[in-house]
């Protein structure tokens, strides 16, 4: 089955998560994605975290699968000449360096521009060109901080809160992946290319939108009445953390359920959806609730909202997550169990959808990953392996033109 990216060639100039899971994406859709690295050790995530002695890291293989491996020292005149000739032939060029490595490397965008003018250019930073702090380096970390999302993440009682959720990194590539194809299509009609560049703060503050929508509220309201501060604590002029509450308009929260003693992920996340409220009733035992006047509307409830969550916990305190969700799926309420990476891992639907996926790999045998989340009705990505450092060094060369003596002659050249 023919890919809707084939033919489209991308030099993959990128490390560690944000920039690989852009490329890695694109691979799967089926660009032709050549993975650029430095000879000798590659992208620092082959070696980071390693679960197996002398073999690619989990962190390497999940984020680069579908990709080619070139070894090439950007930095030595030879191998500068193969970066040209691929800059040529290619049609985006994605890259993650800190800030400058790229002018200082000898290719900033206006010579890449003059060797090709159809490039795409497409970059990941910690903050955007101009930004008073676009001199720093930044991993997710930083990001989540510098974007809004560690100040109005965690309990109002607790410090500032990182997401295990790829916020700065995965999320920013994401971001990238949308710039290349509106840029891709963009050169379609105009002929010429354009450089992308997404920052990691403003990518994390996009998914914090609704934290700057609560910011002007509270500014004009002095409150935010679907908070746990609300009504009987206090605000400040910040946006608190909110705990589990939910973001939106229905107040939501995570429950125990049986077992929660042991087990510290037998809990579910239960919404309060405002229109289902005597379904909810029915189905925690509470009929009388429907219709009276102390929780018969969101404002009634709100005041004594946690006083509700605790009766739908006792109702829980009998029933496994598993066997929760069962009930409540009838009556409508939107809820999920609380599921470990254990759980998910052998998720037999998630399997079946590729969401979750094995992959076969020359060293380290099959290893689990992510496959991709968008699904098509004419399409099914096929999640390949990550290649080894330098698996396709020779091809590449060939197809830029080298004949066997001069790629001989090259590796000498680029040997660490
Ligand atoms: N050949 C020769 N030199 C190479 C090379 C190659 N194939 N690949 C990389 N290099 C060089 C770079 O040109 C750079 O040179 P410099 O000495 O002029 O700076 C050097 O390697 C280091 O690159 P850098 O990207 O700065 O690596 P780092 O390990 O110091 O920093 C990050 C890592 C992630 C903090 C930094 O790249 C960064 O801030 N990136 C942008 C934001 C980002 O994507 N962060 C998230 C990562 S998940």
């Amino acid at each position: 089955m023919s890919k809707p990216l084939e033919g489209i060639k991308i030099i993959d100039f990128t490390h560690v998560q944000a920039g690989p899971a852009c490329t890695q994406l694109l691979a799967w859709f089926g660009a032709d994605v050549i993975k650029v690295e430095r000879p000798g050790s590659g992208d620092v995530t082959r070696t980071q975290l390693r679960d197996i002695p002398d073999v690619d890291a989990l962190y390497f293989t999940m984020l680069n699968s579908n990709k080619k491996s070139l070894t090439l020292d950007t930095k030595k005149p030879e191998g500068k000449e193969v970066l040209e000739k691929l800059i040529k032939e290619s049609d985006v060029m994605v890259e993650n360096f800190g800030p400058g490595a790229l002018d200082r490397m000898g290719f900033p965008w206006q010579y890449i521009k003059e060797l090709n003018p159809k490039m795409i250019l497409a970059s990941v930073k910690g903050f955007s060109d101009g930004h008073h702090y676009d001199d720093l380096k930044v991993y997710e970390n930083v990001a989540q901080c510098a974007g809004g999302a560690a100040s109005t993440t965690g309990f109002w009682d607790g410090p500032p809160t990182i997401s295990a959720a790829a916020l700065g990194d995965s999320n920013t590539g994401m971001h990238l992946a949308i710039g290349i194809l509106t840029a891709l299509i963009g050169r379609d009609k105009t002929g010429k290319g354009q450089k992308v560049a997404v920052s990691m703060q403003d990518s994390v503050l996009n998914l914090c939108r609704v934290k700057l929508r609560d910011q002007q509220r509270l500014d004009r309201l002095g409150y935010l009445e679907e908070y746990p501060q609300y009504p009987h604590g206090e605000f400040s002029d910040v946006v608190p953390r909110g705990g589990n509450a939910g973001g939106g308009g229905q107040p939501g929260w995570v429950l125990k359920c049986k077992g929660w003693e042991t087990d510290p992920n037998s809990y579910i996340y239960f919404t309060i959806q405002g229109h289902a409220w005597a379904p909810i009733c029915r189905a925690i035992g509470k009929p009388e609730w429907i219709e009276d006047a102390n929780y018969n509307t969101a404002t009634a409830r709100q005041p004594h909202i946690f006083d509700i969550f605790k009766t739908i916990e006792e109702w829980l305190a009998d029933k496994t997550k598993f066997e929760a969700v069962d009930i409540l799926r009838k009556f409508d309420i939107p809820c999920a169990p609380v599921l470990t990476m254990k759980e998910l891992a052998n998720d037999p639907s998630l399997r079946e959808s590729g969401t979750i996926t094995e992959v076969p790999h020359k060293e380290r045998g099959s290893y689990l990953t992510v496959g991709s989340p968008i699904k098509f009705s004419d399409m099914k990505p096929e999640i390949t392996a990550s290649p080894l450092l330098g698996e396709h060094t020779d091809e590449v060369l060939k197809r830029l033109g080298y004949s066997s003596a001069q790629i001989a002659n090259l590796h000498k050249q680029q040997a660490v």
